[in-house]
């Protein structure tokens, strides 16, 4: 079982823009990625937060970026405790930010992280947030597990991020697609966006179909995600392909309690309590 995490550091996916890489090992898989984004630029922006356990590398990294004080904007993709892990230190730490969040978000946030409604800014799928040097588009994700789940495009420089989609664990400090050991990328990326989105079985090919295509028709040159590879081109085109394969295919049963046994047993905890 990996146990040694390497500790990455910030990666530039295009111009004004770049990755907060974070991994969590995976035992046999290797590392699943936890990434947060910085887009600079007139209006400095931080794409979602990281998760809490990385809260002192995340501070570290972002700030070594931009300083606080001239973060403009708090783009969150959605609740989930790995891309809000450290809004709160965020929201504190950078008094000129507005959170761009939206309504289900929020409330469902309200209940462990309150945040005030001066401090926010909605923006739904289709709808734009002027930036002045850039605008993002806001985009329902190819794929996601929330149901608040929003990305976004910039027009500025072509990136989008995916937030949950598009996800594939690694065996280390990798960014680009590209870069992964051959074959990878096809083994991983069904059984890990199957557990992520087991909602695929159930989707109408044609009809998810026109949802992909909508998100490939925008001008989209390089596409980084929370816990995915950075994708290009081909790996973009890819990874549409693969997600749209999903459509209706059986789900991947997640793993279970033989797995966590072996967890138990390569850690020697104990004994299992079995009923
Ligand atoms: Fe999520
Ligand atoms: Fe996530």
């Amino acid at each position: 079982m990996t146990t040694d995490v390497p500790r990455c550091t910030p990666y530039r996916v295009a111009a004004e823009t770049w990755l907060v890489p974070r991994l969590v090992p995976a035992g046999e898989a290797g590392f699943v990625p936890v990434n947060s984004m910085v887009v600079t630029g007139e209006q400095p922006v931080l794409v979602d937060t990281g998760a809490l356990i990385h809260a002192d590398a995340w501070r570290e990294d972002v700030f070594g970026i931009v300083e606080p004080e001239d973060v403009r904007w708090i783009f969150l993709s959605h609740e989930d405790m790995d891309h809000m892990g450290n809004l709160a230190t965020a929201l504190e730490m950078c008094p000129n930010a507005t959170l761009v969040t939206d309504f289900g978000a929020w409330q469902r946030m309200s209940v462990h992280t309150p945040v005030p409604p001066h401090r926010m800014r909605w923006l739904n799928p289709g709808e734009r947030l002027d930036l002045g040097d850039r605008t993002l588009q806001a985009i329902l994700p190819p794929q996601f597990d929330a149901p608040t789940t929003r990305g976004f495009v910039d027009t500025a420089t072509g990136v989008m991020w995916a937030a949950d989609a598009f996800g594939a664990p690694t065996p280390g400090e990798i960014h680009e697609q590209g870069d992964l050991p051959p074959g990878l990328w096809d083994e991983v990326f069904m059984p890990f966006n199957s557990m992520s989105n087991p909602w695929h079985g159930w989707l109408d090919a044609d009809r998810y179909g026109r949802h992909l295509d909508e998100l490939a028709a925008l001008p989209v040159k390089v596409a980084a995600s929370c816990h995915g590879p950075v994708l290009r081109e081909d790996g973009l085109a890819d990874a549409y392909l693969k997600a749209h394969a999903m459509a209706g295919a059986p789900v991947v049963p997640a793993p279970g309690q033989p797995v966590l046994d072996e967890i138990l047993a390569a850690a020697g905890l104990h004994e299992p309590v079995r009923v």
